[in-house]
């Protein structure tokens, strides 16, 4: 299927996602609810919205990874670059280096700091040195991480900060030429000030890159995002410039949210 508007990067249509339950007596959750929106190229969309209202899902559903639940329905679609991801011909782990994932705790190879950014690309059969180093050095450049390890390539990964760690894995994804990075409350487990580095690291990546931030902190959500969506209960409540959301929303419920009086 093609669709006539090209700067949009994700084009969500009417997706239902249930979890369905172990045993008969239990109900199914409905994890999306008929969700239908578009993520723009090059924008920062940050996602809020309580607990369980879907937001982990839906980046899940972006690059396949939900499908690995065993007990999962889907329904609906969802284009990338105007073709389905659910099409037959889709090579999946192709979907998933384009639509790359940082998770809210560093998830780092217990390797040294070069290895786990040359580990992706030696996968894809790049094995020259010399390349592969040029690969390191641009990635951790574009992390904000490239001055703090430079001397240090060779030494465990796991003895860096864990602000550190994150920006390791972000420049572990762009390693591998995304073309859009997901980003699942990073910096939940983070003090403020490593918080700080990777927010202006988002800031800098969007220029490249299409990025979608799901975080728990509205703050940071009007800090970063050029967009805003407020999730409820697995339904878009309102989405639109980051502007809007923060100082006009329409509904009662993101005003309420973004003003703490719930959630
Ligand atoms: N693997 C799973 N099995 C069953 N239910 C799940 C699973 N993952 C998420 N859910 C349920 O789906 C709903 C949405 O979850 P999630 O997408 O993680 O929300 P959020 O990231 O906004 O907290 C929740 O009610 C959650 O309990
Ligand atoms: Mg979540």
């Amino acid at each position: 299927m093609i669709s006539a508007n090209s700067s949009v990067c994700v084009e969500i249509r009417d997706l239902w996602v249930r979890y369905c339950p172990k045993n008969r007596w239990e109900k199914e959750t409905i994890a999306l609810n008929g969700l239908t929106m578009n993520i723009m190229k090059n924008e920062i969309l940050s996602i809020i919205g309580p607990a369980h209202s879907g937001k982990t899902t839906l980046l899940r559903a972006i690059n396949r990874l939900t499908e690995l639940h065993r007990n999962v329905k889907i329904q609906g679609d969802i284009l990338l670059n105007q073709a389905s991801i659910y099409d037959p011909q889709v090579n999946v782990v192709e979907l998933r280096r384009k639509v790359g994932m940082v998770f809210a705790r560093p998830v780092v190879l217990p390797k040294s700091i070069f290895e786990n950014i040359a580990y992706g690309p030696r996968l894809k059969g790049i094995h020259h040195p010399a390349e592969l180093e040029k690969i390191v050095e641009s990635s951790l450049q574009a992390a904000y991480l490239w001055n703090e390890v430079k001397d240090r390539l060779h030494q465990p990964a796991l003895a860096l900060s864990g602000g550190q760690q994150q920006r390791l894995c972000i420049a572990r994804v762009i390693a591998l030429q995304p073309e859009i990075i997901m980003f699942d409350e990073p910096t939940s487990a983070l003090d403020p000030i490593s918080t700080g580095k990777i927010e202006d690291t988002l800031h800098e990546l969007k220029t490249q890159y299409t990025i979608i931030l799901v975080t728990n902190n509205t703050k940071q959500a009007a800090r970063v995002g050029t967009q805003s969506a407020f999730f409820l209960m697995g339904k878009l409540i309102e989405m639109g410039s980051t502007e809007q959301i923060f100082t006009r929303p329409y509904a009662k419920k993101t005003e309420d949210y973004i003003t703490g009086r719930f959630g």
